[in-house]
C-alpha cells in the first residue's frame, strides 16, 4: 500500500512570504510521493539548521536565485530529518518500507518528506531518533572540515566555534581521528566543549584574538569568523589549513560569502592555505556518522528538544546564535 493510499494531507511548515519566525505558517498539504530515486519518509524527528534561518529569510539574497527572487516558491523549509520510510519508487531497491532512516531532504520540517534514497543512511535500532536527527547538515559538515583540515594523527587543531552544532562534531570526529583539539567558545560553554574531548578550551570573551594560545596548530576550523586572518596565519604551521566553514553576517546580498572571498584573498600570501567548505549531504557520509554514533565516539549535543508546533520559536533561537549544540523539532 502506498503511503497516498493512507494519507492524503499532512502537517508541513510552509513560509508564503520571506521574513522573521512569525512568517512561517503550520498548515495542511498534499503528502509527498516519491520521484525517481527517492523514497518518502514519515518524520520521525528534524533539527533546525542556520541555513533554515537563511532560506526563511531569503538572505542572503544571492541565494534567492534558487529559492525564488520576491517570494519563495515552494516555500517549504528543513533538511535534516530521521524517521520510517514509508513509500519507495519503483526504481529504488536499496531502502524499503519500515526502514529507519537518517539524512536529507527538502521540506524536513513537516509530517513526511520526500528525500533521496542516496542521501540516506539506515539507522540501527539501539539508535536513538533525536540523536540521529540532529546528524545530517551539522555532522556531515563537521565531517567534510575535518577531511578537509588534511590532518594525520597527532597533529593539533584549533575548532572555532566548538560549541556549535557543527563544532560539537568538528570537535568529537577530530578527536576521534586521533588529533590534538583545542576549542574556541564562550565561558559558559566551556566545560561541554572540554567533555568533548578536547584537550584546551579557550574563551574568546576573555581572549578575542587567542593571545594565550600556544600554536602553531596544523589547521583551524573556523565557523564563527571573528579572529582575524592575520593570527589565524601566526596560528598555523607553514603549510597548515585555514577551513572556512562559516563567518558573520557580510551584508545581504552575499552574506557569510563575503568572508569566504575575504579568507581566499587573505591567504594568497604567507605560505598557509584557506579552504572553503562547502559540505554536500551524501550517503556514504551520512553512513560513517551513524557508525560513530552507533559506537559512541560522536554523540549529539542536543540544545533542546520541541514539537513541530514550537518551530517558529525554535527557529528563532538558532538565529540568536546561542545554541548548545543542536536543536531538535519531533514530528
Ligand atoms: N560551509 C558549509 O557548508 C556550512 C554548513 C553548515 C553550516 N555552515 C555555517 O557554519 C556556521 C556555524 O553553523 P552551526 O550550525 O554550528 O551554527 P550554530 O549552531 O548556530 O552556532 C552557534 C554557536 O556559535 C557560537 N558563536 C556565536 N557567536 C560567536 C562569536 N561572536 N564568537 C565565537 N563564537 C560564537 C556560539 O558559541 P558560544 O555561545 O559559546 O559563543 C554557539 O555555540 C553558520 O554560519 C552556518 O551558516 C556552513
Amino acid at each position: 500500500m502506498s503511503l497516498t493510499d493512507q494519507q492524503t494531507e499532512m502537517l508541513a511548515v510552509v513560509a508564503r512570504q520571506y521574513g522573521g519566525p512569525s512568517s512561517l505558517r503550520l498548515d495542511q498539504v498534499p503528502c509527498p510521493t516519491p520521484g525517481p530515486g527517492q523514497v518518502v519518509v514519515r518524520v520521525a524527528a528534524t533539527s533546525v539548521n542556520p541555513l533554515d534561518w537563511h532560506t526563511m529569510r531569503g538572505e542572503p539574497w544571492i541565494a534567492r536565485l534558487g529559492s525564488g527572487l520576491r517570494r519563495p516558491t515552494s516555500g517549504r523549509l528543513g533538511t535534516d530529518l530521521a524517521g520510517e520510510v514509508v513509500a519507495c519508487a519503483a526504481d529504488v531497491d536499496t531502502l524499503h518500507v519500515g526502514d529507519r532512516v537518517v539524512g536529507g531532504a527538502s521540506g524536513a520540517f513537516a509530517q513526511f518528506a520526500v528525500a533521496k534514497a542516496k542521501n540516506l543512511a539506515l539507522v540501527p535500532p539501539e539508535v536513538d531518533m533525536v540523536q540521529a536527527a540532529a546528524l545530517p547538515v551539522a555532522g556531515i559538515t563537521a565531517l567534510q572540515a575535518v577531511a578537509a583540515a588534511a590532518c594525520t594523527a597527532g597533529s593539533r587543531v584549533l575548532v572555532f566555534g566548538a560549541s556549535g552544532g557543527v563544532g560539537t562534531y568538528a570537535v568529537q570526529l577530530a578527536v576521534a581521528a586521533g588529533l590534538e583539539v583545542v576549542g574556541v567558545c564562550s565561558g559558559p560553554n566551556v566545560e561541554l566543549v572540554r567533555s568533548l574531548g578536547a584537550v584546551d578550551v579557550v574563551d574568546y570573551t576573555v581572549d578575542a584574538h587567542l593571545a594565550t594560545v600556544a600554536g602553531p596548530f596544523d589547521a583551524i576550523i573556523d565557523s564563527v569568523g571573528t579572529l582575524p586572518f592575520r593570527r589565524c596565519k601566526q596560528l598555523l604551521v607553514p603549510g597548515g589549513r585555514y577551513v572556512v566553514v562559516g563567518g558573520p553576517d557580510g551584508g545581504r546580498l552575499i552574506g557569510p560569502l563575503a568572508h569566504l572571498l575575504r579568507a581566499k584573498v587573505a591567504f594568497v600570501t604567507g605560505g598557509r592555505r584557506a579552504v572553503a567548505l562547502m559540505a554536500k549531504i551524501d550517503g556514504a557520509s551520512m553512513n560513517e556518522l551513524v557508525r560513530l554514533l552507533e559506537g559512541g565516539s560522536v554523540g549529539s549535543v542536543v540544545d533542546r528538544v520541541v514539537p513541530l508546533d514550537d518551530i517558529a520559536e525554535a527557529i528563532a533561537y538558532v538565529e540568536t546564535r546561542r545554541a548548545r549544540g543542536k536543536v531538535v523539532v519531533t514530528c
